[in-house]
């Protein structure tokens, strides 16, 4: 039953992208940005065009995103970024959200122990500490070219001057308001003053997030986590009884961590490590299916389809169990992303039979061995970001800070609130993922570059809860095994299956019949065709090919790629 929240935050996603167009291949030879918002990839593409190296562009669409695509864009959020330096060097920015230092094992759970419906998604409680302003100040201090004031202005202006409602945002507005309305400060910033969501060709003007970020380009890290950004959200979680306080704001910090790394085919993934699982099951997974020949077999034919869910069953049954924040749990991550491992882990594969969940346990690790959205950005140096940043689910809890203007997070939910109680996503956790104080919870969040020759070839990432692996993994495999170009390797329908539930979810057109036949005679249960659109993920994408950039907004959304 709860999976049910996965498949409506997609059909939310696909539902707003089913009169979107989007330009198929934008070609550029001096940078691109891709995101789901045409007006933050300008934002971003103007910053390059002013001297701005990739990572100036990808913290100006950061802000930006904050202001035109509110469900996801965020300051009151938290997000990962990869950065591939022109150098060749590799660095990921941790800006997760953490739990306040209030926060308790069991805070979701009444008295007789079970979960309390609703508490860790729509209430005060479901708010993380937000890392996404630590995270893109941090990132912009340390590898920015411009001035602070040159990567947030244009943002202040959106807020500022506001922008005209598109069908896309105002069919969001509608669909969320009975929830946002719930908020004074909530309903103010997305209704109209009669209450109606604000509708196609209005304006949204945002004065008090303009404010904030105002703040935040005078003075930085303090701008928002003290004086009165700060005071204004704790009085927030005060009036709510929520429990973060000025010291969880002030003892924020963003970490700097190695990124993931992986081979396949010749190609090198890096990826973003825990608290992510992304980076950890994207190359588990393509270390167990680089041994067979899934270009050979061919896209969408059953034979690659098989191996593919097998390798997503075996990878997301160790999610459960080995994953969480590092900083709290030994998560054998060397074991996870060895290739041996994955050769062991998948020694009972069967070519012509499906497994079924409950019978793959998680991995045995040997003793010795220790409405989220998507940006992509290369400048021609070959500086490239991937960075993914979120709420967790449209709009997050929905909660505007009241004169701060911005929303708030319920990442709290990304916790394993109760072990082996799927969250919103469907997806189980145990005690690696359980709740304790400054943890930050797990994410799927799967930000990425592909390297060929040292040199990048693909930058990619995604929305989408539980799918956003999947989602990466077949638009890299779409590139790596298919030798598709951009268009069609983000375009082309996609499928997934998480271990639990013990289904495959498919986009319309995904499996031909007798593809579907061949999977359920292999045992494949619970085939499900997504039947309200066309939405697994919003992979906007960036590819170097032949010294030329090209970039892709995801179909499935009403982004836009910008080149120059
Ligand atoms: O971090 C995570 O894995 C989730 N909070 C991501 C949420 C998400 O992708 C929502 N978008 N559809």
């Amino acid at each position: 039953m709860r999976y049910l929240a996965l498949s409506c935050l997609v059909m939310a996603a696909a539902a707003q992208s089913a009169d979107a167009a989007s330009p198929a291949e934008v070609r550029g030879k001096a940078g691109m940005v891709a995101s789901r918002s045409a007006l933050a990839s300008e934002v971003g593409a103007d910053v390059l065009r002013r001297g701005g190296n990739a990572i100036d562009a990808a913290v100006a669409t950061g802000f930006a995103l904050a202001v035109t695509y509110p469900s996801a864009g965020n300051i009151g959020g938290g997000g990962f970024m990869v950065i591939r330096l022109a150098d060749g060097s590799v660095v990921t920015n941790d800006h997760r959200e953490r739990a306040p230092a209030a926060a308790d094992h069991d805070m979701f759970l009444d008295d007789d122990g079970d979960v309390i419906q609703g508490l860790s998604t729509h209430s005060h409680l479901a708010v993380g500490v937000p890392g996404t302003v630590a995270g893109l100040l941090d990132v912009h201090e340390r590898y920015g070219q411009l001035e602070r004031s040159a990567v947030i202005d244009p943002a202040i202006a959106l807020a500022r001057d506001g922008f005209v409602v598109d069908d896309d945002l105002a069919g969001q507005f509608r669909r969320h308001m009975p929830r946002l309305e719930r908020y004074p400060a909530s309903r103010a910033v997305f209704a109209r003053p009669d209450g109606a969501p604000l509708a196609a060709g209005d304006r949204l003007v945002q004065s008090d997030l303009a404010d904030t970020l105002g703040r935040i380009r005078e003075h930085g890290h303090d701008g928002f986590y003290r004086g009165a950004t700060a005071e204004l959200l704790v009085a927030e979680m005060e009036r709510g009884e929520g429990l973060i306080t000025l010291e969880d704001l002030a003892s924020y910090e963003s970490v700097w961590r190695d990124p993931i790394r992986g081979t396949y085919r010749g190609h090198e993934i890096v990826s973003m490590p825990p608290p992510s699982s992304g980076g950890v099951l994207l190359v588990q997974m393509l270390n167990m299916l680089e041994p067979h020949d899934i270009g050979g077999f061919g896209y969408g034919s059953a034979a690659a389809t098989h191996r593919i869910i097998e390798a997503e069953r075996r990878a997301y049954a160790d999610r459960a169990h080995h994953l969480g924040d590092t900083d709290f749990y030994p998560t054998p991550i060397a074991t996870l992303v060895d290739k041996a491992y994955a050769a062991q882990r998948f020694a009972d594969f069967d070519p012509a039979r499906a497994s079924r969940s409950e019978d793959i346990g998680h991995g045995t690790i040997p003793n010795e061995s220790p409405d989220t959205t998507h940006v992509s950005v290369m400048d021609g140096d070959g500086n490239t970001v991937a960075y993914t940043t979120t709420l967790n689910l449209s709009y997050g809890s929905k909660i505007v800070v009241p004169g701060a203007g911005f929303l708030l997070n319920n990442e709290m939910d990304d916790f394993s609130i109760k072990p082996n109680t799927p969250n919103a996503y469907g997806l189980l956790g145990d005690e690696a993922n359980a709740i304790a104080p400054g943890k930050r919870m797990l994410s799927s969040m799967t930000p990425t570059i592909v390297l060929r020759d040292g040199e990048p070839l693909l930058v990619t990432g995604s929305p989408g809860g539980s799918t956003i692996i999947t989602t990466v993994l077949q638009v890299v495999m779409n590139v790596i095994d298919h030798g598709m170009d951009l268009s069609d390797a983000v375009g082309k329908p996609r499928f997934h299956h998480q271990w639990q539930p013990d289904r495959v979810m498919v986009e319309p057109f995904g499996f031909s019949p007798d593809t579907v036949a061949a999977l359920e005679a292999m045992g494949h249960e619970g085939i499900d065709t997504i039947r309200w659109g066309r939405g697994i993920g919003d992979a906007n994408s960036v590819m170097r090919r032949d010294g030329e950039l090209l970039g892709v907004s995801d179909p499935r959304g009403a982004g836009r790629a910008v080149g120059l």
